[in-house]
């Protein structure tokens, strides 16, 4: 029984798996390098791959796109290519450490980082943001569009309305979003939409996404062979995805992640409606079994991740017994975002996440409420 898919997904669609081995048995070469067919089909490949994720995330032109390692990668990429010593930037209580670690690196070199804090459910209020960026000129507002530990989904537009009233990009950590939330970054007006490919986009490790809106460039984090640039070659190129893709790309991982955005176009609506229901019964079992559940009560929306703690049961205790005596893969501990623990009151204790996604079932579901009540007894 497999309840960890915010750290990664798994299974992976056939369709993903086939796309990926396509990659290296029926393409080769290197993409926009050589100009063999071998060479050439790829590139084509990969294009239509970029083509299928700006249309799962509602970008419509696909240069915009940029396929980074991850959303650890592209996080980076945008925080450290836009902010720099005396800019401002106001972040969620909330962030994973792919925001927190970054931004703390830049304010030893000089960026003031202004951290609003969530509600104890995990909700960021906008007035709060509000009043935070009207404080001081502010560079960016920064903040996840679903919590990887309590599931709640961030009023992101909202956000976006409050950062650009006030001249600020709005950077968004699409990690927990894109696939679990239908995304359309025209309509939410971001500047950058970074995500993962592999949690709930449902493509392979080794993949993410870098949506960055038309005028909205920061600084590329390499410099490189991009297979272009001319007669002034030394010179990095300004044009994208060229930009932010210097060196190899992962050919097969992109093939993987292009087919797994094809499947969500057809399949995300319903899916999204399953792990909606089946996360509200995970949810109110829970409680029911006498556990704690962290972020908001089960009838608000959120991502299909549950969060818990036990007045008398150890997370990792839980999490390990899950594991050996019901074969029930979780996650215990702060999972990569110690803020929102703290935020959430688990910082001292950590919690048991159990996170569902695509292909999870009601019999998941049971097994795990089963297992649990059975724990507590
Ligand atoms: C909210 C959030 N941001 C960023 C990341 C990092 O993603 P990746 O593994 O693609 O680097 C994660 C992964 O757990 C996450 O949950």
């Amino acid at each position: 029984v497999y309840l960890d898919h915010a750290a990664t997904s798994w299974p992976k669609p056939t369709q993903v798996i086939d796309a990926v081995v396509s990659g290296m048995t029926d393409l080769g070469g290197n993409p926009g390098r050589s100009a063999h067919e071998l060479a050439m089909d790829s590139a084509r490949a990969v294009h239509a791959a970029r083509c299928d994720v700006a249309r799962l995330l509602g970008a419509p032109d696909p240069r915009d796109i940029a396929i980074v390692s991850g959303c650890t990668e592209g996080c980076n990429l945008v925080l450290k290519g836009f902010l720099g010593p005396g800019d401002r930037v106001v972040v969620s209580s909330l962030e994973h450490n792919s925001i927190a670690r970054p931004l703390n690196a830049l304010s030893v070199a000089g960026v003031e980082v202004i951290v609003v804090e969530a509600d104890a459910t995990g909700a960021v209020d906008p007035a709060a943001v509000a009043a935070a960026v009207a404080s001081g000129p502010t560079r960016a507002v920064v903040c996840m569009h679903a919590s990887n530990v309590a599931g709640t989904i961030q009023p992101i537009a909202d956000l976006t309305r409050v950062a650009h009233d006030a001249g600020a990009a709005m950077i968004v950590d699409g990690a927990q979003g894109a696939g679990h939330v239908a995304v359309d970054v025209v309509a939410l007006g971001v500047d950058a939409y970074v995500c993962s490919g592999h949690k709930a986009l449902l493509g392979p490790e080794g993949v993410g996404v870098v949506y960055l809106a038309p005028g909205f460039a920061p600084r590329e984090a390499s410099q490189g062979g991009t297979g272009d640039g001319g007669i002034n070659g030394d010179v990095h190129p300004t044009t994208r995805p060229q930009r932010y893709e210097a060196g190899t790309r992962n050919v097969p991982g992109i093939l993987g992640l292009g087919a797994a955005a094809r499947l969500l176009a057809e399949q995300g609506d319903a899916t999204r409606a399953e792990e909606a229901r089946l996360v509200r019964r995970l949810h109110e079992g829970l409680e029911y079994a006498g556990y704690t559940v962290l972020g908001p009560p089960a009838d608000v929306p959120r991502v299909p991740i549950v969060s818990v703690t036990h007045p008398r049961l150890d997370a990792d205790r839980l999490a390990n017994a899950l594991d050996e005596r019901y074969g029930i893969a979780t996650r215990a501990g702060l999972h990569c975002a110690p803020w929102a623990h703290r935020t959430l009151g688990s910082g001292a204790t950590g919690a048991l996440r159990l996170s569902l996604g695509w292909g999870s079932r009601d019999c998941d579901v049971d097994a795990a409420l089963d297992a649990l009540a059975e724990l507590a007894r």
